[in-house]
């Protein structure tokens, strides 16, 4: 079992496979890009599967597949089969921005791929460009109906809430979670190196929540697990559910069991903390998987109890230093 300092044990893990993307979301990265990191220092595949296979062995049993866009990783598909046959891997679900749905959905339902998170942020096609640099909205609609006809069951759609960008689409997202029978969460939008975050454009969770109560009666549901970051609602009558993941006003550190591998291979014990340790190095130096554990060990330890309030510190340098496209969410 890996535990971290406060008592916390830690057995999901969030797997980057890759820190390319073939969308340029203003959220997430910066316009200019960042600079990719050259191949040989990217992870093989029989390293990630060496890797999962020793974080397995300490007790970790979700390893959810994240990029960048894990889907533009050539050879996705193989990669997903070797993380779902590692012994004591229960689940390997994926989340994916959806263009590459299309092309791969069937492929990834065979491969054993558990379930799809989609981000999705606006279903408008002007909102879209503005937001992804892409007009490539039907093309994530193409992927969601070929997810869907593959046989993916409660697809998750992540849409990051921004005030004055999306706030007037609550009611568009809860006719998609019924049409589609999806289940919508709405991410607060959190602070990140070079995006276009400020303080104006964010909206608490609360006040998505009160906006949707106008109109619906909200229905709390129960969590899946006690370290699931959303809760969510159903609406009486309608399918789907609609979530909030509100990681900037309520922080759920203290229930949080997840670790993050980068695809460069620095384990990264916290979305938010300015701590991370290499495991490639030591691994291509011949450490044993015993060495390993104990680097993996100490990485936990590492795991902060809570990250720092965004809202009383939002100009934070350190969150403006860190990058969501390497570290996947
Ligand atoms: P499931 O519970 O398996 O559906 O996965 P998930 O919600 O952990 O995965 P997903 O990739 O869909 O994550 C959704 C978003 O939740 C992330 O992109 C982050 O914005 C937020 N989130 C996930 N983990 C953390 C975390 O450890 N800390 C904070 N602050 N936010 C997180
Ligand atoms: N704030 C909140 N969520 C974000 N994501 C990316 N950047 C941010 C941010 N600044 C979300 C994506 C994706 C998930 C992995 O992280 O929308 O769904
Ligand atoms: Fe790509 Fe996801 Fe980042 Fe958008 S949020 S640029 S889809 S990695």
């Amino acid at each position: 079992m890996i535990t971290d300092l406060f008592g916390r044990a830690l057995d999901y893990l969030r797997v980057s496979v890759t820190d390319k993307c073939n969308l340029r979301c203003a959220y997430c990265l910066p316009a200019e890009g960042v600079p990719l990191v050259p191949h040989r220092d990217i992870l093989t595949f029989e390293e990630i599967e060496r890797l999962v296979g020793v974080f397995a062995s300490m007790g970790v049993r979700k390893v959810r597949v994240t990029g960048g866009e894990p889907l533009v990783r050539r050879g996705i598909v193989d990669l997903i089969g070797r993380i779902v046959r590692i012994p004591g891997i229960e689940s390997v679900p994926m989340t994916t921005n959806g263009l590459l749905l299309a092309q791969y959905a069937g492929f990834l339902k065979e491969a054993g791929l558990s379930r799809l998170n989609v981000s999705l942020d606006t279903l408008r096609a002007d909102r879209f460009a503005e937001i992804t640099g892409s007009a490539s909205l039907p093309g994530v609609f193409e992927g969601l109906a070929a997810a869907r006809d593959a046989g993916f069951k409660r697809i998750k759609i992540n849409a990051v809430l921004i005030r004055g960008f999306n706030d007037d689409e609550l009611f568009d997202f809860a006719d998609l979670a019924d049409e589609w029978d999806f289940d919508v969460r709405f991410i607060e939008y959190m602070p990140f190196a070079g995006t276009t975050w400020e303080r104006g454009k964010f909206m608490p969770a609360s006040e998505a929540v009160a906006r949707l109560r106008e109109k619906f009666a909200l229905d709390p549901m129960e969590k899946r697990s006690p370290s699931d970051p959303a809760y969510a609602f159903r609406i009486p009558g309608r399918k789907g559910s609609i979530g909030f993941i509100a990681s900037v006003s309520e922080s759920f550190c203290q229930s949080c069991t997840r670790l993050r591998l980068t695809a460069e291979g620095r384990l990264i014990p916290c979305l938010h903390a300015d701590v991370s340790l290499d495991l490639r190095g030591p691994m291509r130096g011949g450490a044993t998987d015993g060495d390993l554990a104990a680097l993996i060990q100490e990485g936990a330890r590492l795991k902060p109890k809570a990250h720092e309030d965004f809202l009383k510190n939002f100009s934070s340098e350190a969150a403006r230093r860190r990058k969501m496209i390497s570290i996947g969410g």
